[in-house]
């Protein structure tokens, strides 16, 4: 693979559940160490995206390629690559709420990795609090002790845990405080920065898509109709995407 391949590739992909068209034929490449923001309504497809993305749903048509490799198309699958290279934090961050926020992170490593000893998942453990700022203290409280700010930065921390490539966050402000989401907002910069993370963002946060995306792209219908910079959607003529992005 040259190194200007797009990491993430989606080709052609089409979903529907029953009788309801949701993915008419998106297409969209991701570049290594960007942040692609996708933008839409309510309904659209977002998370149906990011859910083919980690191989947790198979397209109709079409197909979604991680490093060249074919992960989804309605006839391949390759689970165990995908769960390494690829960490999700999931619309409402959807964790174990019988299991303490310690063992919310250490539970996918567990499953993966049956040859670590406790102490070397603790230090993982921690590592990855330490990389999303919750004290090494949160470790043991349950997460329905947890606020809804640090529960978005547990669900990343447990994204973190395979030590993956890519991150998938789904809404990682939604229902957040402004001074909270923007928390997040830098986190999922640094992870960018820091760790050299390439990032799909859904969201419908217009202040955190131009703070953190390197490009945006608006699902409409089905497809993708706008793929360009921040600037570009800004300034473009589109009666679809303008109503969205307002101005
Ligand atoms: N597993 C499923 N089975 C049946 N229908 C589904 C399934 N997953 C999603 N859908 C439908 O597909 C459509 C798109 O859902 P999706 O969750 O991707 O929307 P979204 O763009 O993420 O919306 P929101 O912004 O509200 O999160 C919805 O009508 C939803 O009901
Ligand atoms: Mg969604």
């Amino acid at each position: 693979m040259p190194p200007s391949a797009p990491l993430i590739e989606l080709r052609g992909l089409v979903k529907s559940f029953g009788k309801q068209a949701v993915l008419r034929g998106v297409d969209l490449d991701v570049l290594r160490g960007e942040t692609v923001v996708i933008l839409g309504a309510s309904g659209g497809g977002k998370s149906v995206i990011l859910k083919h993305c980690i191989g947790l749903l198979q397209p109709d048509a079409g197909e979604v390629r991680i490093d060249g490799y074919v992960i989804a198309s309605p006839t391949v699958t390759d689970y165990a690559m995908i769960r390494r290279r690829m960490g999700m934090l999931f619309q409402g961050a959807a964790l174990f709420d019988s299991m303490s926020a310690g063992e919310n992170i250490k539970f996918a490593v567990r499953e993966h990795d049956r040859h670590l000893s406790e102490a070397q998942l603790d230090n993982m453990m921690r590592e990855k609090l330490a990389l999303v700022n919750l004290r090494p203290d949160v470790a043991t409280k349950m997460p329905s002790e947890l606020s809804g700010g640090m529960k978005k930065r547990l669900g990343l921390a447990r994204a973190l845990a395979l030590g993956p490539q890519v991150l998938l966050y789904d809404e990682p402000t939604t229902g957040l405080d402004p001074v909270t989401a923007s928390v997040i907002n830098k986190l999922i910069l640094e992870m960018q920065q820091k760790l050299g993370m390439t990032g799909i963002v859904v969201t419908h946060d217009l202040d955190s898509a131009f703070q953190i995306a390197n490009r945006i792209a608006f699902l409409y219908e089905g497809r993708i109709i706008f793929f360009g910079s921040p600037e570009e959607i800004r300034t473009v003529q589109d009666p679809r995407v303008r109503e969205f992005v307002g101005g």
